[in-house]
């Protein structure tokens, strides 16, 4: 059995994580790929209780290390419950954001300790790490714009207020984006860049081609 590929959709508030990580969904089932959507934090039973701790209430509700440390327990029952399972059995996990994020927001934007996060990164996951990462990059006022409307949809559907990260003050938010750009920079083979100023389908169709082209796939499969 070939084990599956792992991808990350990473980036700031707004980017279009969630609508590019559907589409490439989409489209690699369209192929006949057997994929798997998921999300951080959160992804599996007990991840997803541990999500409404981070995303919910007041931005101060935790300090740096405790805000890290609910996310790093989070990733490890993902990681073992959903996306190494799903791996193992040959299929692909596109994931909403991984462990870049808790570099980006807990190491550039709250200023945790950035070895410290590399060592309880490797305790939790140890060497395994996503096979092509999509940074969805966009100025950060386009971006908190963007989440709002999406926020706004979400209350619409009933669907709770997860704003707490969205809340935290555009400076925060300029250092999380510098964050996932030296990211970026310290790992050219498995990060791409994507400018998300442009039109949905533009996007889309440059992440097409860029995934065909690293895992050697075509329009038929
Ligand atoms: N390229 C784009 N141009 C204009 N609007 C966009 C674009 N991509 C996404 N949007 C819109 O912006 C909002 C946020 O998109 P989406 O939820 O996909 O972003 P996200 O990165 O998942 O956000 P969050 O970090 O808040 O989960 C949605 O309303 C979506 O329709
Ligand atoms: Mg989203």
């Amino acid at each position: 059995m070939t084990r599956g590929k792992f991808i990350s959709f990473e980036g700031g508030e707004g980017g279009g994580k969630t609508t590019q990580l559907n589409f490439l969904c989409d489209t690699l089932k369209s192929i006949d790929i057997d994929v798997i959507q998921t999300r951080e934090p959160g992804g599996s039973k007990g991840a997803e209780e541990i999500r409404n701790l981070l995303v919910e209430g007041p931005p101060e509700r935790w300090d740096a290390v405790t805000e890290t440390l609910l996310h790093c327990a989070a990733r490890r029952d993902h990681i073992k419950t959903t996306i190494l399972p799903a791996l193992e059995k040959g299929l692909w996990v596109l994931t909403d954001r991984f462990s870049d994020s808790t570099m980006a927001y807990q190491g550039y934007g709250h200023g945790v300790n950035k070895k410290a996060l590399q060592n309880l990164q490797q305790f939790v996951a140890g060497t395994m790490q996503p096979d092509m990462t999509i940074i969805l990059d966009l100025p950060v006022k386009i971006g908190l714009a963007r989440a709002e409307k999406r926020a706004t949809q979400q209350i619409k559907n009933n669907n709770g207020q997860e704003d707490r990260y969205e809340r935290m003050g555009a400076d925060f938010h300029e250092r999380l984006r510098k964050g996932f750009l030296n990211i970026a920079k310290n790992n050219r083979k498995r990060c791409i860049i994507i400018d998300t100023t442009r039109s949905v389908e533009e996007i889309q169709s440059t992440i097409q081609r860029l995934v065909f082209k690293k895992f050697g796939l075509s329009e038929d499969g």
